[in-house]
C-alpha cells in the first residue's frame, strides 16, 4: 500500500500513484467522473471560510468530479443532518469541517456501516475511534496558538506588565480550544502576561466588534488582543478606533489567518502580526478521494504548511495573495 506523506510532496506523489492529471478532468481515463463526493461546510462566517469554500468548490470541478455541498450555517444539527442524507444518497466520500469537536461519534459510525470512507478537513473531531474516518487534512491550530504567543513573548521582551484580551472562535470548535491553549503554552508562567478578558466571537467581523466594545468597557488597560482570526480582529479595529484609540500602536492586535482583509490592516499597521492558516484545501481534498477511489490508503494526518506575516512581509506579500 502506497501513501500519501504529507502536503505539497504528498500531492505530486499522490498524482503518480493514481495516474491522474492534477486538476485536470479526468473522464475516460479513471472513471473519477463517476464519483460523487458529499462536502458538508460549517458555514459563511469568515473570509477564511469564503476562501475555503471557494477552494474545494474549485477544485472538485476543474477535477470533473460531482460534489454535493451544504452549509450547515454553523450549526450541528444541520451539519449531522447533511451528513445522513449524503449517507442515503449514497455518496463515494463523505468529506467534512466538525462546527464543533465533540458528538460526532453516532453519524460518524452511521457512515462507517454504510461503508462511506470520511475524510476531515480543516477540523477535527475528539472522537476516541480514529476508524470513523480515514484521514484529516487541515492546520495545527495548537501550532497557530504557539506562534501568536511566542510573537507576544518577543514583543513584549521588555514590558513589565501586559494586559491581553483574547476572542476566541466558536466555542467547541477545534481552532478556539487549540489556539488557546496553544497561546497560553508560548506565554508560559511568566505572571507579567495577564489574559484579563477572555470571550467567544464567533469567528465573526461583528461578533468581534461586540465583545471588543465590552471589553474596552470594563477594562481600562488594555495592552493587546489576541484575536483567534483575522474577522475577528478586524472587528476589534472598528470596536477600538470607535473608542477613539488607534489599533496597532494604543493596542496592539494579533490575530490568526492571514486573508486578505487582514492582510492589508497588517500593512496598514492596525494589526501588529498574523499567524497563517490556509484555507487552500480544495486541492489536496481532491488529491485524498482520488487516493480513495483507486483503493489507495492515505495519510491520518496531513498538516498544511504555514507562515506568520510581520508588517514588512504583509506589504509585499498582498499584490499575489490568493485570498
Ligand atoms: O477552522 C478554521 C477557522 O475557521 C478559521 O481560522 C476561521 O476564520 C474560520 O472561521
Amino acid at each position: 500500500m502506497r501513501k500519501i506523506i504529507g502536503v505539497a510532496a504528498a500531492a505530486a506523489l499522490l498524482v503518480a500513484m493514481t495516474g491522474c492529471a492534477g486538476g485536470g478532468d479526468s473522464a475516460g481515463s479513471g472513471g473519477d467522473d463517476d464519483i460523487v463526493v458529499g462536502f458538508a461546510q460549517v458555514g459563511a462566517e469568515s473570509g477564511w471560510r469564503t476562501a475555503n469554500t471557494k477552494s474545494i468548490q474549485g477544485a472538485f470541478e476543474d477535477a470533473g468530479i460531482e460534489l454535493k455541498f451544504s452549509d450547515a450555517q454553523g450549526k450541528q444539527e444541520n451539519q449531522i443532518k447533511a451528513i445522513r442524507s449524503y449517507i442515503q444518497q449514497g455518496v463515494d466520500v463523505i468529506a467534512f469541517s466538525p462546527v464543533v469537536e465533540s458528538g460526532w461519534d453516532a453519524v460518524l459510525q452511521e457512515a462507517k456501516d454504510a461503508g462511506i470512507p470520511v475524510v476531515l478537513t480543516d477540523r477535527s473531531v475528539d472522537s476516541e475511534d480514529d476508524s470513523f474516518y480515514e484521514s484529516f487534512l487541515g492546520s495545527d491550530f495548537i501550532l497557530e496558538g504557539e506562534k501568536a504567543g511566542q510573537w507576544v513573548v518577543d514583543e513584549y521582551a521588555d514590558a513589565d506588565k501586559v494586559n491581553i484580551v483574547e476572542l476566541q472562535g466558536t466555542t467547541g470548535a477545534a481552532p478556539a480550544n487549540d489556539r488557546a491553549e496553544g497561546f497560553r503554552t508560548a506565554l508560559g508562567d511568566d505572571a507579567k502576561f495577564d489574559i484579563i478578558a477572555s470571550q467567544t466571537g464567533d469567528f465573526t467581523r461583528d461578533g468581534g466588534k461586540q465583545v471588543m466594545e465590552a471589553f474596552l468597557q470594563s477594562n481600562p488597560d488594555i495592552d493587546l488582543v489576541y484575536a483567534h482570526n483575522d474577522d475577528m480582529g478586524l472587528g476589534a479595529i472598528e470596536a477600538i478606533e470607535a473608542a477613539g484609540l488607534v489599533p496597532g500602536t494604543d493596542i496592539k492586535i494579533v490575530t490568526v489567518d492571514a486573508v486578505h482583509d487582514g492582510m492589508q490592516a497588517l500593512a496598514d499597521g492596525k494589526i501588529n502580526f498574523i499567524v497563517e492558516c490556509s484555507p487552500l484545501l480544495g486541492p489536496q481534498l481532491v488529491d485524498i478521494v482520488k487516493a480513495l477511489m483507486a483503493g489507495d490508503t492515505v495519510e491520518k494526518r496531513i498538516v498544511t504548511e504555514e507562515t506568520t506575516f510581520t508588517q514588512e512581509q504583509a506589504v509585499e506579500a498582498l499584490p499575489t495573495r490568493e485570498y
